[in-house]
């Protein structure tokens, strides 16, 4: 599926054209695709597969990530960069933070864990802002986006403010968690963004001794629900200790176990997206 965000119309069923939101929409210039990664609950790792999709990307690619996640940054500590700031340029532009051959920009760069989590509205909206318009992200092939969970602000201003090439949604396997990303899913489809597919994590435990798979969460309806929607699940990946451990330590698993299941699994889902954008 290529999917070129500016054939997309620009008159929403429901609103007027020349007000629609959706018609400020600009494409931010020298990214060739914008990626969000989305959940319906939070806990379920969705920084987790935003980071390390965004390191499986970044083999091949120029890649970004910028953690929207204004409420519960984490791409600072998931990449050991904590206590990074970063410069303003001679053009004034914020810097982005590079590891691992990532370019990374957060909140969490800016202020104190604790600040962000006051800011009402128009501050957020403020410091949406600014990431999308102020960072100097230089040419890059994938910005990935790491959202905060659900459906509030945050997700509409960016649908609003950037044309999204497409969005991706993380998942637990229990019917608990799959109640609320058929929401964020539902979300992506009225703004019009194309929903690229779904990442089941912890989707089980592989016992250490004996091999055997333990499912840690109930399967729940996934499979039936991504059938009659005909949602494409780009990765399945397990609950395992190894994948936290390496987020803990600040190299997120694709970067410490480059070869282990897990990084096998993001990197065939980075090609696959690679591709079917
Ligand atoms: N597949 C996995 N196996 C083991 N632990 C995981 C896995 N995915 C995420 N985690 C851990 O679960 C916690 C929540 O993940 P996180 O990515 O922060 O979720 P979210 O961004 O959705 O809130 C983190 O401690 C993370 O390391
Ligand atoms: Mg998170």
């Amino acid at each position: 599926m290529a999917h070129d965000p500016s054939a997309r119309p620009s008159t929403p069923p429901t609103t007027q054209a020349s007000t629609s939101p959706f018609d400020r929409q600009q494409r931010m210039s020298g990214i060739k695709k914008v990626i969000a990664v989305s959940s319906g609950k939070g806990g379920v790792g969705k920084s987790t597969v935003a980071a390390n999709l965004a390191l499986a990307l970044g083999q091949k690619h120029r890649v970004g990530l910028l953690d929207a996640d204004i409420y519960g940054p984490s791409v600072p500590r998931l990449f050991g960069a904590l206590h990074q700031k970063p410069t303003i340029n001679s053009e004034q532009k914020i810097t982005p933070i590079e590891r691992l051959g990532l370019k990374l920009m957060s909140i969490g760069f800016l202020v104190e864990e604790e600040t962000a989590v006051v800011w009402r509205g128009p501050m957020l909206f403020k410091a949406m802002d600014q990431f999308l318009r102020d960072v100097d992200w230089g040419p890059l092939d994938f910005l990935i986006i790491d959202l905060p969970p659900g459906t509030g602000d945050v997700q509409l201003t960016l649908a609003q403010k950037v044309a999204l090439s497409g969005a991706v949604a993380v998942t637990t396997p229990q019917n608990l968690a799959l109640a609320d990303v058929k929401k964020a899913i539902d979300m992506w489809k009225r703004v019009q963004v194309p929903l690229l597919g779904v990442v089941e994590n912890m989707a089980y435990f592989v016992n250490p001794t004996t091999q055997e798979r333990i499912q840690m969460f109930p399967k729940g309806e996934l499979e039936s629900y991504l059938a009659r929607e005909k949602l494409r699940k780009l990765a399945e990946i397990p609950l395992n200790p190894a994948v936290s451990l390496a987020s803990e330590m600040g190299i997120p698993i694709m970067g410490s176990h480059p070869t282990s299941f897990e990084a096998r699994a993001f990197l065939k889902m980075a090609e696959d997206l690679a591709e079917l954008m």
